[in-house]
């Protein structure tokens, strides 16, 4: 069984399914409300967990019920959370989402406790492999690269500025096309793979501007998008913590991401490994 250590955000998701998406300055009515567990932290970790990986996260809730219920999912499937923080003066992260019936979302993430996760006395445990985003400051996965010894995966969502150090080290990077095309030149410093997402288009693996694998997902009909991303992100990493090929390890992420977006919410749509076999079967 693969050990994993995933060091990243907890956020509760107030999630607003909707006839369309608003444009800026419009507002939208008629929407249904409905709260999840999400934080791309706590997604990767649960999705990596129920792909069969044995899972700690390292993250900071507040001490609110919010956090409580953030955390709910990941501590009854088994997460390791026993160095989690509590802040006592930040709330739990909270993140805004509408999601039209196409399945597309706008995200607004109100950090909260997320921005307490510094890198002072983080303890790394000895695992495979450790898992990043940067939705908690950059500093600290910045201190846990140069530290870990063994897969260091990180997923450059949402998109902003990190230490060289950190794409240089990583044996896996993780963007979408929208994070791709914001990064631009500044990924050529990454000497490890990259992974590239498109969507419904599916996913390139390169390393050192050569193709490794590209892969598509299986036809689905899109529910929400919401937590594709990170479990392409886990299932990608679980899948070479395996030790499987490329091209094998690329399908079965592109299927793992699809999985999660047949199904509302971040967390509710996590896939098993026996969803994601059974997708990539029925294809
Ligand atoms: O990647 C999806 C996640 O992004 C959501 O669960 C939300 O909390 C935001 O962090």
């Amino acid at each position: 069984m693969p050990s994993i250590v995933v060091i990243g955000s907890v956020n509760l998701d107030l999630v607003a399914t909707v006839a369309r998406l608003p444009a800026p300055g419009e507002t939208v009515t008629g929407a249904e409300l409905s709260r999840f567990p999400g934080g791309k932290g706590a997604n990767q970790a649960l999705a990596a967990k129920r792909l069969g990986a044995d899972v700690t996260l390292l993250a900071c809730v507040g001490e609110d019920a919010a956090g409580e219920e953030a955390l709910e999912m990941l501590r009854d499937e088994g997460v390791e959370l026993g160095d989690c923080r509590f802040s006592e003066d930040a709330p739990t992260g909270t993140a805004l989402i509408a999601v039209a019936p196409s399945g597309e979302n706008h995200i607004v993430v109100a950090p909260g406790a997320n921005r307490q996760l510094t890198p002072e006395s983080l303890r790394l445990p000895d695992v495979d492999a450790l898992i990043c985003q940067l939705e908690v400051p950059t500093e600290t996965i910045a201190a846990a690269a140069a530290t870990f010894q063994g897969f260091f995966a990180v997923n450059l969502a949402p998109a902003m500025h990190v230490d060289v150090a950190v794409l240089q080290r990583a044996d896996l990077v993780v963007v979408n096309e929208s994070e791709a095309a914001w990064y631009g030149d500044s990924l050529s410093a990454c000497t490890g793979m990259i992974a590239t997402t498109f969507g419904a288009a599916g996913a390139v693996l390169t390393k050192n501007g050569e193709d490794l694998a590209r892969a598509k997902p299986p036809r689905i009909e899109p529910v929400d998008t919401t937590a594709a991303g990170d479990t392409f992100t886990a299932a990608l990493t679980v899948a070479f913590v395996e030790g499987q090929a490329p091209e094998q390890a690329l399908e079965f992420a592109c299927a793992a991401g699809a999985a999660a977006a047949t199904k509302l919410g971040a967390q509710p749509s996590l896939p098993t490994r026996e969803d994601v076999m059974e997708l990539i079967g029925a294809d």
